[in-house]
């Protein structure tokens, strides 16, 4: 662990609510967790499209797409997702200060990690979607072909397979992909924002 012991925080003169002031709008994390395949990344996607109509800052931070970049030196054991999410969680902090709405989808297989990210942020700026589909159903999708690699041994440690995946017990809103279309799941979360006051 580095020494922290000299350095202080430097507090700007533009703040987190000037920032949203200018925007219109309140921003905050919406934080999508899942099995692989659940559909997490499809909905999200859909969900910034729509945001972006209606005139919102956005930033959709993504698994697949930060571990070629950010994380791109971190696997997949649980020391390595603990920290994969504890980095995305600083980041989508920053995002939030900035002012943005910010989309992280990540399975996030860890209670204790999506906690840690809750923590670190003011009331009502963690916004938990548990995307929501039974294994059953994730492995017969298989879009990248990955169930498959994890049932023949090629891939270890595989979420839902031979890795845990820890559901949230109360998130803001779940959303069962096995029921419900992605145009439906989208105005399912844009309902919330909706209620939330994010916009009228
Ligand atoms: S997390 O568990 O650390 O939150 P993250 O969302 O960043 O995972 O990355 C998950 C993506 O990595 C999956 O959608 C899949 O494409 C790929 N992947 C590769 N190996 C694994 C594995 N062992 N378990 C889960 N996903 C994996």
């Amino acid at each position: 662990m580095m020494d922290n012991k000299n350095i202080t925080w430097h507090e700007g003169k533009v703040t987190k609510q000037h920032r949203q002031a200018l925007n219109r709008h309140k921003s905050a994390i919406l934080w999508f967790t899942g099995l692989s395949g659940s559909g997490k990344s499809t909905i999200s996607v859909e969900l910034e499209k729509k945001l972006y109509e209606i005139g919102f800052k956005t930033y959709r931070l993504d698994g697949d797409n930060i571990r070629h970049g950010l994380n791109k030196d971190l696997g997949f054991s649980e020391k390595e997702r603990n920290e994969n999410i504890r980095r995305i969680g600083e980041v989508s902090k920053l995002m939030v200060d900035a002012g943005i709405l910010t989309l992280s989808a990540f399975i996030s297989p860890f209670k204790l990690d999506r906690q840690s990210v809750r923590e670190m942020m003011d009331d009502g700026e963690f916004i938990e979607i548990h995307v929501d589909a039974s294994i059953e159903a994730c492995e017969s999708r298989d879009p990248k072909g990955l169930y498959k690699k994890a049932r023949e041994g090629k891939i270890k440690g595989f979420t839902g397979i031979d890795s845990p995946y820890e559901a949230p017990d109360s998130p803001e809103i779940v959303i069962d992909t096995e029921s419900l279309t992605v145009d439906e799941s989208v105005e399912t979360i844009l309902a919330y924002l909706h209620d939330h006051d994010f916009f009228s």
